[in-house]
């Protein structure tokens, strides 16, 4: 095991720690949705998103870890819940994620349905649960003072119709479609995708005292490398394998998923995924000690296969 990968176990584990510690009991009338709601987030995932969160955090020298826990627990809600509708029958259909059933082959489509809601909306009580920290935070310099609440805008508008559910809507409406064009598949990707992993990077380094102009480099970073993450996604949904993925292999042509595989090839969106992810790198370089981790994470992000 490299000292990288031993690294990305430990900040793994870290945030699998945080975000299980802000799961609701599963207890009263409404039990079942949250025992579907805990099952989908326990699975497992490789919890980028909060990783990464922290780890932005950490080189803008934030303190302390209960400002940043609630945003990490609530991204991750988030996220899985992004992935729970995603595999839906009426979405893309796949009985297979992390490793596991789906929660719609596990608890039927309808509780499903709503444990994706359920993770949504719990997403925003953890989040706000930042303001019963005591610790007082600079002041923002741009159109809210307090951080927290620049932070819980950018967590809203990044998951919306402007950021993952506007992607998500092309995406579907792009299945099928041969002609799809170059410009909607970016479209696709940078809200499917990149626009969550922009929330991550920027909350990290907002929370932890981070400039407004600062935060604008760490977005178009960010965009990128979610665009080659997705790709890298598109990648191995041809070529990878499902035991290690934890997921189907071929769910996009069994979709006509327009991706970057489908317009361009292997090779291509293999040279793309360098491309972007050097760029990014480029960016985040200027920031002190991006190489200890944050760098090595973005190559590992691109090289992965799972
Ligand atoms: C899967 O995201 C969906 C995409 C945006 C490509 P991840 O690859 O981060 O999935 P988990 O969280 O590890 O399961
Ligand atoms: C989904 O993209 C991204 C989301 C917003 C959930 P995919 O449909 O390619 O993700 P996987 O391959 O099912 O994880
Ligand atoms: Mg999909
Ligand atoms: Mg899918
Ligand atoms: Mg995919």
């Amino acid at each position: 095991m490299s000292d990288f990968d031993r690294l990305l176990d430990e900040k793994a584990a870290e945030a699998e720690k945080i975000v299980k510690s802000f799961l609701p009991l599963e207890e009263g009338y409404q039990k079942t949705v949250i025992e579907a709601m805990n099952y989908s987030v326990l699975a497992g995932g490789k919890r980028i998103r909060p990783v990464l969160m922290m780890e932005m955090f950490r080189i803008f020298s934030g303190k302390s870890e209960e400002i940043i826990a609630p945003f990490m627990a609530a991204m991750e809600m988030i996220h899985t819940y992004s992935l729970v509708h995603d595999d839906l029958p009426a979405l893309d259909n796949d009985e297979y994620r992390r490793g596991r059933k789906t929660t719609h082959v596990v608890y039927g489509p309808g509780m499903a349905t709503i444990a994706g809601d359920g993770l949504l909306n719990y997403a925003f009580e953890t989040a706000i649960k930042v303001f019963n920290c005591k610790e007082e935070l600079p002041l923002y310099d741009g159109e809210f003072s307090d951080r927290r609440a620049v932070a819980l805008k950018i967590l809203a508008t990044k998951a919306g119709i402007y950021g993952m559910i506007g992607g998500q809507c092309a995406d579907i409406e792009a299945e099928g479609k041969a002609c799809a064009t170059e410009d909607e598949l970016i479209f696709i990707h940078e809200n499917k995708t990149a626009a969550l992993l922009e929330s991550s990077m920027m909350i990290g380094a907002l929370l932890a005292g981070a400039d407004s102009a600062t935060l604008k480099e760490i977005e178009q970073a960010a965009r990128k490398i979610g665009v080659a993450f997705q790709i890298q996604d598109d990648v191995l949904d041809v070529t990878g394998d499902e035991a290690e993925l934890g997921k189907p292999v071929g769910s996009d042509e069994k979709n006509e998923k327009t991706t970057y595989v489908t317009l361009h090839g292997i090779e291509e969106s293999k040279r793309e995924v360098e491309r972007l992810s050097d760029e990014a790198i480029g960016i985040l370089s200027e920031f002190e000690g991006a190489d200890t981790f944050l760098i090595p994470l973005v190559k590992w992000m691109i090289t992965r296969n799972k």
